[in-house]
This record gives structure tokens, C-alpha cells and sequence, in this order.
């Protein structure tokens, strides 16, 4: 099941919030409809994040009429800015935009500018599926042969164009013949692991294990797990890593035991413009969703409640980090630049 589906004429995306008890789609071409998908996490996951923002741009290029060519970039600029803060961790968002106002900076005849950045949306949206496939491919090899896996949030399909990334390790490690079970954090507090990622190892027929997240230090304790594979949202240029939050917990834990702790990730998620993890901006989320989860209250009236959507890994309690390129082990700062520099990794606008 792909999170966001375009056949040319219409635009689909599956509204993540019903999952797994409803399967639900959002049909539109107004970019605004798609931004408020993007901040409600009815599309999520970092690179499915970045593709839904581009088809906004692109729908949205289509709308603005042209009295000059000055006018045209300039209220396109505008939208651009408008989509870019739908939520500020993730990094692909930003990056798929830039993408497309560097595409359109370079045309003269702005009336061929929707049809191009269409093209361009598409071709991210391509390319994002390309680059999971092959982040399954380089993982894949990390993991032992038999044994036990812990993730964290969603990063399958639903999260990316397709395959995932974290999962996308995982599942290519199981189709090469290993024998892995996965142990899924929930994901407090909207619980994208036991919504998305169970629903979606349960129809990939995976062997799958739900756990709370306060529970993943026993299942390492008891020897249950043998590797940590997570997403990621943003990679710093050190390699600091922001992801879902609860993940610097499991890596810490992961460093206590002696699992090793994997980050996989699209070049798309590196941020050589953020040169640590202080760099990166950190979603706050309405303390209702830690509450209320799934509009149950289960907390009194009025109290208070901290919600950062995610927090940041140090570069130092990560093992590898698994990109479409390849495994980079530390020191992260270094072979990052290496990367950036072979143009393997795009530098922000
Ligand atoms: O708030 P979400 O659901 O968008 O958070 C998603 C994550 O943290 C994922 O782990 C990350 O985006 C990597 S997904 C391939």
C-alpha cells in the first residue's frame, strides 16, 4: 500500500490517521489541503513528507496567473515558503522544494513551469522508491542471520515512495533468507509503530512483535534483540541524527547492551547545512495528542505536557548510517563531506 498514489490525473493520499482501522484516501490538487495533510500526519514519514510537499508545489504552480514573469516566482516563492513550514524537522520537505524552485528559477517562460515541476515531483517521488530499494540492498548485509530486531515509529512504505527505509533493511535482510524477528516499539504518543508498522509487517507477513516503548531495555536485557534499525528525519553534518522521538532513548539503551544501532536514510534526509543536532529545529506538537492519544483522555483536566515530536541522536551512539550510496561508519563528519563533495548529497539552497 503506497502512501501517496498519482496516476497523472489524480492525486491520492492515504489518510494515515485512520489506519489500521480504516483505509481512507484524501483526493485533491490544492496545495493548501495537502499542507494541512502534511501537519496533521495524515502523510508522514520523512520522505513521503518531501514528495507530498512537491505535487503541493506543483499543483499549486498551475493556479497562480501570470501577469509577468517577476509576479509568477515571486507569489510562487511565496507558496513555496507556505509549504516549507508544515513541519520543520524533516528535512526532505525542504529539500523537494528547493528542488523545484531551482527548477523554476531556470525557466524564462513561466508558463511552462507547472507542467516541468510536475515532471520533477514525479521524478523525486521515482527516485525516493529507487533509493529505499537500494537502502535494503546495503543494510541487508548488516543484519545478523537469525535473531532479533527492534525499529522505532514507521518507516515502510506508508513513510517513503515505497520499501521504506529502516524496513526496507529489514525486509530485503528477511527475503535474502534471514531469519529475523521484528520487535516494534509503539510509538507513543500517535503511535506509528503499532498503527503502520504493524499493519504493514503483518500484510508483508513478517514476523512481528508489538511492544511498548518502555519495554525495549528488557527485550535487549533478555537478549531478544540483536540490532536497532531506525529512520531518520534529519542527518546533521556530523552525523547527529533526528528522528522520531524515543529514538536516542533506544540508542542509548542499544550502547548499554552492545546491539549495534543503525540509522537508514535516502541522501535526501542529510543536511550538510545543519553542521550538528542543535542545528535542527525540533517539532513541538500539541500536548492534546500525549492526553488524548487517539482522542481517549487519559490524563486530567489541564495538566501540563511536553510534546517534542523528536529528538536527536549524537553521532557517537550510532553504529552506521545506511544510505542509498552505500554504509558509512564513523567518523560520520568526514565521509558526509566526502559524500557532499562527489555530489552524492544535494547542499540547501
Ligand atoms: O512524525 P512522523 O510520523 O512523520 O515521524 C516519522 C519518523 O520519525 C520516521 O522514523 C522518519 O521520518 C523516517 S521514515 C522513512
Amino acid at each position: 500500500m503506497r502512501a501517496i498514489e498519482w496516476d497523472g490525473k489524480e492525486f491520492k493520499l492515504l489518510d494515515q490517521t485512520k489506519l489500521p482501522r480504516s483505509v481512507e484516501y484524501i483526493i485533491t490538487d490544492d496545495y493548501r489541503v495537502i499542507i494541512n495533510a502534511i501537519q496533521r500526519l495524515a502523510v508522514r514519514g520523512a520522505p513521503a513528507i518531501g514528495i507530498a510537499a512537491a505535487f503541493a508545489l506543483a499543483f499549486a504552480s498551475g493556479r497562480i496567473e501570470i501577469s509577468s514573469r517577476d509576479a509568477y516566482v515571486k507569489a510562487l516563492e511565496q507558496i513555496a515558503g507556505e509549504i516549507v513550514t508544515a513541519r520543520p524537522t524533516a528535512v526532505n520537505l525542504r529539500w523537494a522544494i528547493d528542488r523545484l524552485m531551482k527548477r523554476a528559477h531556470a525557466m524564462d517562460d513561466v508558463s511552462a513551469v507547472p507542467s516541468s515541476l510536475l515532471d520533477e515531483a514525479e521524478k523525486i517521488r521515482e527516485e525516493d522508491i529507487q533509493m529505499c530499494r537500494q537502502i535494503g540492498i546495503n543494510g541487508a548485509a548488516l543484519l545478523p542471520d537469525s535473531g532479533g530486531v527492534i525499529t522505532h515509529c514507521n518507516t515502510g512504505a506508508l513513510a517513503t515512495g515505497d520499501h521504506g527505509t529502516a524496513q526496507s533493511v529489514i525486509v530485503t535482510a528477511i527475503e535474502q533468507g534471514k531469519k529475523l524477528r521484528v520487535y516494534a516499539d509503539e510509538t507513543r504518543p500517535l503511535l506509528q509503530g503499532a498503527r503502520l508498522t504493524m499493519f504493514e509487517l503483518q500484510a508483508l507477513g513478517i514476523d512481528a512483535t508489538l511492544i511498548t516503548d518502555n519495554a525495549a531495555a528488557f527485550v535487549m536485557k533478555q537478549g531478544k534483540a540483536q540490532a536497532v534499525v531506525t529512520g531518520a528525519d534529519r542527518i546533521a553534518a556530523n552525523g547527529d541524527t533526528a528522528n522520531k522521538i524515543g529514538t536516542y532513548g533506544l540508542a542509548v539503551l542499544a550502547k548499554h547492551h552492545d546491539i549495534p544501532f543503525y540509522i537508514a536514510a535516502p541522501s535526501s534526509t542529510i543536511d550538510m547545512g545543519s553542521p550538528d543536532g542543535t542545528a535542527i529545529p525540533i517539532e513541538e506538537r500539541d500536548p492534546k495528542e500525549v492526553t488524548h492519544p487517539l482522542g481517549t483522555q487519559i490524563a486530567p483536566d489541564n495538566v501540563n505536557a511536553y510534546s517534542p515530536a523528536f529528538d536527536v541522536t549524537p553521532n557517537e551512539l550510532i553504529t552506521a548510517i545506511i544510505t542509498e550510496h552505500g554504509v558509512i561508519t564513523p567518523p560520520f563528519k568526514e565521509k558526509l563531506i566526502t559524500m557532499s563533495t562527489a555530489g552524492k548529497v544535494d547542499q540547501p539552497v
